[in-house]
C-alpha cells in the first residue's frame, strides 16, 4: 500500500537514473560529481540510483571483495542522505533484464564507436601496458599474443551504460563531466533503435547539473581529476588524522613571486576544492592572499581540510553505523530490486515486441 502511494506521488515527475561502479570507498568526486546531485534531486524527480557492479567487473575485482564493496556503497548512498522511501535504491546485478537488454543492445552498437570512446582507451592503454597516447592501441588490441588482454566487457561498458538508463527511460542521468561521452553514445543508441524499428520508443536522456556545468573534483597529486584508480582521493570514510595528512600533503609550488601571478594548476586544484567546500570569504580571501603573494600554504590547506571535515565526518560516522546494520541494508536493496525489476521488465518485454521476439 505504502509504496503504491509513493509510486502515484512520483508519477508526474521526470524520472532520473544514476549509479556509481562499486570498485572501492566513494571519494569526494562521486561525492561532489554524483552524490549530492541525488540527494538534491529526491524530493523532485521519480529518482533511481543503482550500484553498478557489474560494471565493476570489467575491471576484475577481488570476488572476496565484490559483495562488500556493494554494501559499502549502499551504506554510502544511505549516509550521505539518499532516502529509501523517496527512491528506488538497487543493485545492478538484482536486475537480471539489465543483462538481457545489453545482449539485445549490443546488436545495434559498433565496436568502432564502442574503441573510440576515451574511457575505453584509456583502460585498453592500461591493460596492455602502453604509455603513449598514439593510435597503436587498436593495432595492439587485435595483435597482441600476449596474455595482457582487453576484455570485451571492457568495450561493451558504453552499452551496459546506455541500457541502464533507457531500461527506464530516464529523462535525467546526473553524472560528472567524465561520463559525458557515455551519456552521447546512450543518446546515439537510442536514435538508433528508434530509427532501425521504425518506432518512437526510447526518449534522449541529458545530463542534470542545477543550471552549471558538471563538476569536476580534481585530486591532491596536482594533475588532473580525482580518481580511486589516481591514488589522489579524500574518502569519505576518511578519519580525521588520514583526512588532515592527505590534505597537509597535496602538491603545490613555490608560492608567487610577484603580485597577480598566474596559478599553477596544482594551486588552482586547491583553490577548486576550496570552492566546493568552503564559503565564499574563505576562498576570497585566499585568492586575495595569492594576488598579493602573503599566502602560505600550510595556512591554506589546514582551512581547507577543516572545511572538508565539515562536510564528510558526519557523513563518516553514518556510514560507520549504517554497516552494523545488515538487516536494514538488505531490507533496502532487496525492495528496492523489487522495484527496479517491475520497470525493467516492462521495458524488456517492449523491447522484445520490438525487435521480432515473440514467445511459442
Ligand atoms: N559509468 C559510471 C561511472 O563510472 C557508472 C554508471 C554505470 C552509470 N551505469 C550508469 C552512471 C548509468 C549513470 C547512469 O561513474
Amino acid at each position: 500500500m505504502r509504496k503504491n502511494l509513493i509510486m502515484e506521488a512520483k508519477k508526474d515527475k521526470k524520472i532520473v537514473l544514476s549509479g556509481i561502479r562499486s570498485t572501492g570507498n566513494l571519494h569526494l568526486g562521486n561525492y561532489y560529481g554524483a552524490l549530492s546531485k541525488f540527494v538534491r534531486m529526491q524530493d523532485d524527480y521519480d529518482c533511481r540510483f543503482f550500484i553498478a557492479d557489474l560494471h565493476a567487473l570489467t575491471t576484475h575485482p577481488d570476488p572476496k571483495m565484490l559483495h562488500t564493496n556493494v554494501k559499502d556503497i549502499i551504506a554510502e548512498y544511505l549516509a550521505a542522505g539518499l532516502d529509501p522511501e523517496k527512491n528506488v535504491l538497487y543493485v545492478q546485478s538484482d536486475v537480471p533484464e539489465i543483462s538481457e537488454m545489453y545482449l539485445l543492445m549490443n546488436m545495434h552498437v559498433g565496436i568502432g564507436e564502442l574503441m573510440r570512446t576515451a574511457s575505453f582507451k584509456d583502460k585498453a592503454r592500461k591493460a596492455l601496458g602502453i604509455t603513449s597516447d598514439g593510435d597503436e592501441i587498436e593495432k595492439e588490441i587485435i595483435g597482441n599474443q600476449t596474455n595482457q588482454r582487453v576484455n570485451a566487457g571492457l568495450l561493451t561498458y558504453p552499452t551496459l551504460m546506455a541500457v541502464d538508463i533507457l531500461i527506464h527511460h530516464a529523462d535525467f542521468v546526473p553524472v560528472g563531466k567524465d561520463q559525458e561521452q557515455h551519456l552521447e553514445l546512450t543518446r546515439r543508441f537510442a536514435r538508433r533503435f528508434n530509427s532501425f524499428y521504425g518506432v518512437d520508443y526510447f526518449g534522449e536522456p541529458v545530463n542534470f547539473n542545477f543550471g552549471g556545468e558538471a563538476v569536476k573534483v580534481p585530486g591532491l597529486d596536482g594533475s588532473g581529476k580525482m580518481g580511486k584508480s589516481e591514488g589522489n582521493c579524500i574518502y569519505l570514510i576518511d578519519d580525521e588524522k588520514t583526512l588532515r595528512k592527505k590534505v597537509m600533503r597535496a602538491v603545490t609550488d613555490e608560492g608567487p613571486k610577484e603580485p597577480n601571478s598566474p596559478v599553477s594548476q596544482p594551486v588552482e586544484n586547491l583553490f577548486t576544492l576550496m570552492n566546493l567546500v568552503s564559503g565564499q570569504e574563505v576562498v576570497d580571501h585566499y585568492r586575495k592572499a595569492y594576488a598579493d603573494c602573503s599566502i602560505r600554504y600550510g595556512d591554506m590547506k589546514k582551512q581547507l581540510a577543516e572545511d572538508i571535515l565539515k562536510v564528510t565526518l558526519p557523513i563518516r560516522e553514518r556510514i560507520l553505523d549504517i554497516r552494523e546494520n545488515d538487516e536494514y541494508i538488505s531490507k533496502v536493496v532487496r525492495s528496492g530490486a523489487e522495484r527496479a525489476r517491475e520497470v525493467a521488465a516492462k521495458t524488456l518485454r517492449e523491447v522484445r515486441e520490438i525487435m521480432g521476439i515473440r514467445k511459442f
